[in-house]
Parts: C-alpha cells; structure tokens; sequence
C-alpha cells in the first residue's frame, strides 16, 4: 500500500483529482468507482473544474457508486443518488445511463444487491475506485464485525457511522439504519485503489489502519493491504497521530 502525505484538504483533492484524470485520459471508456460524504467533494471540484477549463471527456466514462442508504428515494437531499447530482453528475457531460448507485428504495433489495454486482462484472470491473474512510475504519458501509460480506450487500450501520453522519441530517433518529454497501470483495477486484482521509477527525483510523500491517474485519480499509494497487492520500492532520 502506498500512502502519500499531503499538505491540506485542497493538496489531497489535487492530487486523487490528477489521478482519476489520468486513468481517464489513458482510458476514455474508464469504469469509475465513486464515492460520497464530505472527502470526495474537493475531488469532485477539481474534475468538473477540468471538465469546463481543460475539456476533460466523461462522455464514455462508467460509474459506479459505493453505497446506498436504504429506504431513501433518490428525490431525497440525504440520498447519495441526490449527493452524486448536485454534487458532480450535474456538472459533468456524463451520461445518465452510464452512473450506477444502488437503489435504496427498491423492494427487494437482495436483488438489487445481487444486480448491482453482475452489472460491475459486465462493464468489464471497476479500474479505479475512490474510497473514503470512517472514523470506525470502514470502506463504504462495511461496517467493523467479526466477519465481513464479500459480495454487495444490506448492512446494520454501527452506532458510530449513524453519529458520524447525522451531521447531514436534522437528527441522528433520521439518518437510515441500513444501507445497501459493495463487499470487500467487490471493492478488492478494482484495478486501482485511492483511499482520501483528511482532518483530525479520521486521525485515530489513519493510525489504527497504519499500525500494523495486519488484516482485520474490525478495520475494513486494512483489506487494503491486499490490493497491489492501492494508495492512500492523507492530509497532515490526519496522519498526525502516526508520526
Ligand atoms: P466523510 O465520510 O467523507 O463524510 O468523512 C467518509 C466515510 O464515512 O467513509
């Protein structure tokens, strides 16, 4: 695993921003997996910044999203559906067919988890995935457990991720209990990996995920050690409990 420790926040968006620009540049027809939640909006800036000063072509490009909250409309503000909108899709010249998130509101949602795996597989894998990480240490919604699902699934989100995330929300009792999250598996089979931590608040998990070289399902980014191909970039104020 490569970790790259950047000045700032602006320093860590630059840098996972150039990357994905890269990959797309060398790969116009380029899957994409993306993330939500306050880390990737910087990176998301950038790439429509890209798009309107340096004709950055999303006109091929494939996405597809980590997570879903169940229960949510995609019309919903909290909704990553709504996030990955306003947010970046709104901006870009994709194209709507091309951007995948998974469908909190269908009824069976075994399904939909099962779908949304097939439809990864048949748009040739993921090349380069953009990950965040909590402040419990997870990867999309792969919460800590004793053991972690393999394949996209419906997960309980822990007591920490709900705390975490209520600051989107009017109240804690509002953020949704379950979520539709890829698997670890789904996430290890991305060509490319770069995980974004930035702020004190994800200190404690960059430390913990940095002290030992060891795999943990109770630290769901340490399967990242797996991976031959993943980077971690990290700003000064979260990395400051490692050095
Ligand atoms: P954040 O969330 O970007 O809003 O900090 C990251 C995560 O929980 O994975």
């Amino acid at each position: 695993m490569q970790i790259l420790v950047v000045k700032d926040y602006d320093a860590m968006s630059q840098q996972a921003s150039h990357l994905i620009a890269q990959e797309m540049k060398k790969n116009p027809c380029a899957v994409l997996g993306l993330a939500t939640g306050s880390t990737p909006i910087g990176t998301y800036k950038e790439l429509i910044r890209m798009y309107r000063e340096e004709h950055l072509d999303f006109s091929r490009i494939t996405t597809f999203n980590l997570d879903e909250y169940a229960g949510l409309d995609t019309s919903h503000p909290n909704s990553y559906s709504y996030y990955m909108r306003v947010e970046f899709f709104d901006h870009i010249n994709i194209k709507k067919e091309n951007t995948h998130i998974p469908d909190g509101k269908i009824k069976d949602l075994n399904m939909c988890c099962r779908y949304y795996d097939q439809s990864i597989e048949q748009a040739g894998g993921i090349d380069f995935q953009l990950l965040g990480i909590g402040p419990n240490g997870h990867i999309a919604f792969i919460e800590p457990d004793e053991a972690l699902s393999v394949h996209t699934n419906i997960v309980t989100l822990t007591k920490e991720t709900i705390a975490a995330n209520s600051r989107f929300f009017s109240s804690p009792d509002e953020v949704p209990r379950q979520a539709i999250s890829m698997g670890v598996g789904s996430i290890l089979q991305a060509r490319k990996i770069v995980l974004l931590a930035n702020g004190v608040g994800k200190a404690q998990a960059i430390k913990n995920l940095l002290a030992s070289d060891k795999v943990s399902t109770q630290i769901p980014a340490s399967f990242l050690y797996l991976h031959p191909q993943a980077t971690i970039i990290v700003d000064e104020a979260a990395y400051s409990l490692v050095l």
